[in-house]
């Protein structure tokens, strides 16, 4: 296959990339580089620069790749603000880069032809899900406007797809962390929100100390259960994806995450393994839900898909990345 991936220097998408290219695929790379890093593309894809709301910058990559006879056969998109607090303060540029930019994205693909759409969304979709356990068809009452721009994202596909005639695979995302085993590519963003590699620098003295937002929420030990997804299960998971809806098989929305709920203080516990992690507690952080964990059935059964690494290694992964990182 010939995959597109928009947002193909971030995180996410940077290991997917790698995985793609691991099973033997043509990777092209469009990203704007506002947070992503060149350094997260695998040297054997091609890269452009360009920008997911410029609809000539994502026409001008799709027709320089069909121009050898094979265009694009998959795009997937990444492209997209993913961090809830800064969503609940700045609601209106999650609107306009997360469904403006995906809706500028599809016209492109529907103008170029392409006829398949890998789209990351989230358990954010969710809400507060009384159980804590989300399900695929689970009422969908986001939270969060980071969560209500996903959740627009996903019906706008689903109308789309409907029009054009898409297959599109749609994933919602737990809470991924770790690194490629590599330790070529991690999370190596300045500005670090997420817990994992909050913890890590805690443990690597890169900062005083952790603070746990929250300690009375409505769970056994008061801190917020959330279900941890290592990125390199997560990245194999799109490489089924994408196989799944070019092989004419239809369409899919799934969730991906390991199954398993842990508290920040059953994370922060894990950790202590590795090293010793200061750590606080702080007001709670708002928009955060006290509990989701994924039902991850549907992937296994669909995908055929199992995540291999546990709690233990996801954290081990991003420790060794930030030392590497960090020469610590
Ligand atoms: N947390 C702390 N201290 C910190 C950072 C986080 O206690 O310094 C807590 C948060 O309050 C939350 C938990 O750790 O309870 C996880 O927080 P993250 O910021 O790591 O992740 P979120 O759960 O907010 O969000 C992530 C993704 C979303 C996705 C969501 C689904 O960013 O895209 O997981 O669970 F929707």
């Amino acid at each position: 296959m010939k995959v597109l991936v928009v947002g193909g220097a971030g995180y996410i998408g940077g290991h997917t990339g790698y995985e793609l290219v691991r099973a033997g695929h043509d990777v092209v790379v469009l990203d704007n580089l506002s947070t992503g890093n060149l350094h997260n593309v695998h040297p054997d894809a091609r890269f452009y620069w360009g920008d997911i709301r410029n609809k000539t910058d994502i026409t001008r990559v799709l027709t320089a790749e069909a121009a050898d006879g094979q265009p694009v056969d998959v795009a997937m998109h990444f492209a997209a603000k993913l961090i809830v607090p800064e969503s609940v303060s700045q609601p209106l540029a999650y609107y306009e880069n997360n469904v403006e930019g995906l809706r500028t994205m599809l016209e492109a693909l529907v103008d170029c032809g392409v006829r398949n759409v890998v789209f990351s969304s989230t358990a954010a979709v969710y809400g507060e899900p009384a159980s804590g356990i989300c399900r695929e068809d689970d009422p969908t009452v986001p939270i969060n406007p980071y969560g209500e721009t996903k959740l627009a994202c996903e019906k706008m596909i689903r109308w789309v797809a409907e029009a054009h005639g898409l297959n599109y695979c749609i994933f919602r995302y737990f809470n991924v962390a770790g690194a490629d085993a590599s330790l070529e590519i991690g999370l190596d963003k300045d500005q670090l929100t997420h817990l994992v590699p909050l913890v890590m620098q805690a443990a690597l003295g890169l900062r005083e100390k952790l603070f746990i937002f929250g300690d009375d929420y409505d769970t056994p030990d008061g801190t917020c259960v959330r279900d941890y997804i290592h990125i390199t299960d997560l990245a194999q998971a799109h490489v089924l994806g994408a196989e799944y809806i070019t092989s004419g098989q239809g369409s899919l929305l799934v969730n991906l995450g390991s199954g398993s709920g842990y508290s920040v203080k059953e994370v922060v516990e894990a950790a202590e393994a590795l090293a010793h992690i200061p750590c606080e507690y702080a007001p709670r952080r708002p928009g955060d839900p006290a509990r989701l964990t994924a039902d991850i059935s549907r992937a296994r059964q669909l995908l055929g898909w199992q995540p291999k690494l546990d709690l233990a290694t996801i954290l081990k992964s991003d420790l060794d990345f930030r030392r590497k990182l960090n020469g610590a």
